[in-house]
């Protein structure tokens, strides 16, 4: 199963030392620590979203006077939102005053205080004082809500009469490096992605009022009365040599992912993966100069009639 994250490590953020391993769920997650990982992540993926913001705009030839970032985390994709839609006025949506003080300090930073707000949000329930928006973009927020319909159906009421709902959830996992790299067991890559689908599956079912749900994007956006519905991947294809962000980018994931996973990788994957994380390593990814960057993410959008 591929959620599009591929690289999930963007969102291991849970809370480690916890002292429950299987606790994934967004109350645990320690969002402000991930400001500086889905940052790197948003600059080093702006490629693929330049190309589907600038797909999304095509679809809205008419005009977008306003857009919501509905799950903006630090405001990094709403920059690149107010670029590609540079007469809409963009509103950074989430539930954590961190991000979203971030978010502000960005806009600032970027000239863009003038046209730019953040909103306290927190889905479902919680949607506060959204106004109705002509794009609402939710960019892997959904998968952070225990009722992802409920989710939709809330973010759908918000939209103008011929507004959009942008949903970027699925895609393909990422892979950076060949199957065999050269020592250690082949295949690292893909025994991470399985071991990263459980962790997914248990986050999703330790979310408050977690429900289980075909995902199935355009099916719940016609669901919530949405007209049109269509999909659209994107591709992220960095070949090597990787730049330093990418590389960076890579290294902060499979960090990460060190840490959280384990206790379910095998032991020959975790001295493979210590080798790679070894910045002295000439077949570490640091060093190596082989180390690519190709991933996927869809896109799928609805229109209010
Ligand atoms: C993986 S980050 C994605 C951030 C950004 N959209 C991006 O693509 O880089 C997930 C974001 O969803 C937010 N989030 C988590 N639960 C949420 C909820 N119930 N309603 C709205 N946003 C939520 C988190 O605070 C976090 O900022």
């Amino acid at each position: 199963m591929a959620h599009g994250h591929g690289d999930h490590g963007h969102d291991q953020g849970h809370r480690q030392g916890h002292g429950h391993a299987h606790k994934h769920g967004t109350k645990d997650m320690d969002w402000s620590r991930m400001i500086p990982h889905l940052e790197r992540g948003a600059e080093v993926y702006t490629p693929l979203y330049t190309e589907a913001l600038s797909w999304l705009r095509a679809s809205r030839p008419g005009g977008t006077g306003l857009i919501v970032d509905a799950g903006a985390g630090p405001g990094a994709i709403s920059l690149q939102l107010a670029e590609a839609f540079p007469d809409a006025r963009i509103i950074a949506a989430d539930p954590e005053e961190a991000l979203l003080a971030r978010a502000t300090e960005r806009f600032a930073e970027a000239g863009l205080a003038e046209r730019t707000g953040t909103l306290r949000v927190e889905l479902p329930d919680a949607i506060g004082e959204l106004p109705d928006a002509d794009l609402i973009w939710a960019a892997r927020s959904l998968h952070h809500v225990g009722d992802q319909r409920a989710a939709i159906a809330a973010l759908a009421g918000r939209l103008a009469p011929g507004g959009t709902l942008a949903l970027v959830e699925g895609g393909l996992p990422l892979r950076s490096l060949p199957r065999d790299f050269g020592f250690g067991r082949p295949g690292l890559e893909t025994r991470a992605d399985a071991i990263e689908d459980e962790w997914f599956d248990e986050m999703r079912r330790s979310l408050p009022g977690a429900e289980s749900h075909v995902e199935d994007w355009p099916a719940l956006l016609t669901a919530a009365g949405l007209k049109g519905a269509q999909s659209r991947t994107f591709l992220l294809d960095l070949p090597a040599p990787l730049s330093a962000a990418g590389r960076e980018m890579l290294v902060d994931m499979w960090q990460r992912r060190r840490g959280v996973f384990e206790e379910s990788l095998a032991t020959d994957d975790i001295a493979a993966l210590d080798r790679l994380l070894d910045p002295e390593d000439e077949q570490g990814l640091y060093r190596r100069d082989d180390v690519f960057l190709l991933v996927a993410h869809t896109v799928h959008t609805a229109v209010k009639g």
